[in-house]
């Protein structure tokens, strides 16, 4: 189905796997956050054999096909598990629900008191179901596909907790850590052990790769970032490596700016997943020099298709595609691409001229 690819036939194994150990692997591997979803007919298909998004998440045989639907219409490098990063705050016996067109709903906890009532006591038990969902999808992929397992980040998970959902501007969640760094610290703490756990039965369970989605990296101040998205993350971490050395681990700090730089040289992660506002020419330099990175085109570029989406794939393959590099979007896949413009946008990167590598960079 695939063409084999020079770099891989050369020294073998997974393209995804070979670009996190800092190989540039020609053309680059390719998957997309959120590959699964809305803008698949079969996606709201499944979608539509359930009450409720959760169960979804939480049921082994659909979360499991729902992960391989994107595998069967296209040749990607990576299936991710199908999930979401609040049954996090689910398992920890927060109330989160989905709401059709509205996002995730969930009962605020605004202070210790209510941070209190959550708990560890039943977490392993709840996200099992997780763990056979990757088991079921491990068992089924194609060889050169590698499986990726993730959480959100402790900061962006807590944002949802705190202020019950999504938010503009995040007040209540900065009001707390602000006025109670100590009583905030415990959540994020009770968060950080959590995901630990989590990511562990994850890679137990057949995971390759993890990612860590802190998708609200970016509405922080220096001091903040420093302590609430750098901090724990480095902790997930080294955590997970003490148990599987060599862990290829993703962060994806996403609207990070000019924190990126200490977040990929602090944390210990493998890669680093840039958004969409990134510039590919000053990344390259600055970022990609430290390690692989993984993006970064604009959703909705994806959306466009056409000339548009053309011209910014060849500037990303013309900056990145010469070191260790993922192609991905700068955000997830929204519910109006065309899937249609998903498979021109793979052949765009597999069928792009091979960028040298010895050129001075
Ligand atoms: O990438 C994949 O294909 C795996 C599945 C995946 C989902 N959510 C499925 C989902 C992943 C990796 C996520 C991560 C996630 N979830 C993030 C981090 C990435 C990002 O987008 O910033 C966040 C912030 C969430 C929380 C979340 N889940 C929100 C805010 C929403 C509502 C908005 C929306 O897109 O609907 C969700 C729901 C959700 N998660 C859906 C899917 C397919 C849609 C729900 C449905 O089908 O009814």
């Amino acid at each position: 189905m695939r063409e084999a690819r020079a770099t891989s036939a050369a020294t073998g194994g997974k393209p995804l796997l070979q670009a996190l150990r800092g190989v540039a692997v020609s053309p680059p591997p390719v998957w997309f956050m959120r590959q699964a979803g809305r803008y698949l007919p079969e996606y709201r298909q499944l979608r539509h054999q359930v009450p409720n998004f959760l169960e979804l998440c939480l049921t082994p045989e659909l979360a499991a096909e729902a992960t391989l639907q994107p595998l069967r219409r296209y040749a990607l490098d990576a299936a991710i598990l199908f999930s979401d990063i609040l049954v996090v705050p689910h398992a920890l016996g927060q109330s989160v629900r989905f709401r059709e067109g509205e996002g995730p709903v969930l009962a605020p906890i605004r202070g210790p008191l209510e941070a209190e009532r959550l708990s560890l006591d039943d977490f392993a038990e709840r996200v099992a179901p997780v763990f056979r969902t990757i088991e079921r999808v491990a068992s089924l992929v194609a060889a050169q596909t590698a499986l990726i397992g993730f959480a959100g980040a402790p900061w962006t998970v807590a944002t949802y907790m705190v202020e019950g959902g999504s938010s503009r501007d995040f007040a209540k969640v900065k009001a707390w850590a602000i006025t109670d760094p100590a009583g905030f610290g415990a959540l994020v703490g009770l968060l950080t052990e959590a995901t630990i756990g989590y990511l562990q039965g994850q890679v137990a369970a057949g995971a390759e790769v993890v990612q860590l989605f802190d998708s609200w990296a970016g509405v922080l101040d220096e001091t903040s970032f420093r302590r609430w998205v750098i901090e724990p993350t480095r902790r997930i971490v080294a955590a997970l490596r003490e148990r599987h050395p060599g862990l290829p681990i993703i962060g994806f700090p996403r609207g990070a700016g000019l924190m990126y730089r200490s977040y990929f040289l602090e944390t210990g992660i493998t890669a680093l997943g840039l958004d969409t506002t990134v510039p590919p020419g000053i990344a390259r330099k600055t970022l990609q020099s430290i390690g692989p990175v993984q993006g970064n085109l604009d959703p909705l570029l994806l959306v466009a298709g056409g000339e548009a989406m053309a011209a910014a794939v060849a500037a990303i393959l013309d900056a990145f595609a010469g070191g260790p590099f993922i192609f991905n979007l700068g955000h997830g896949i929204v519910p109006e691409t065309p899937p249609d413009h998903v498979a021109r946008l793979i052949e765009l990167v597999r069928h792009a001229a091979p960028v040298p590598q010895a050129v001075a960079r």
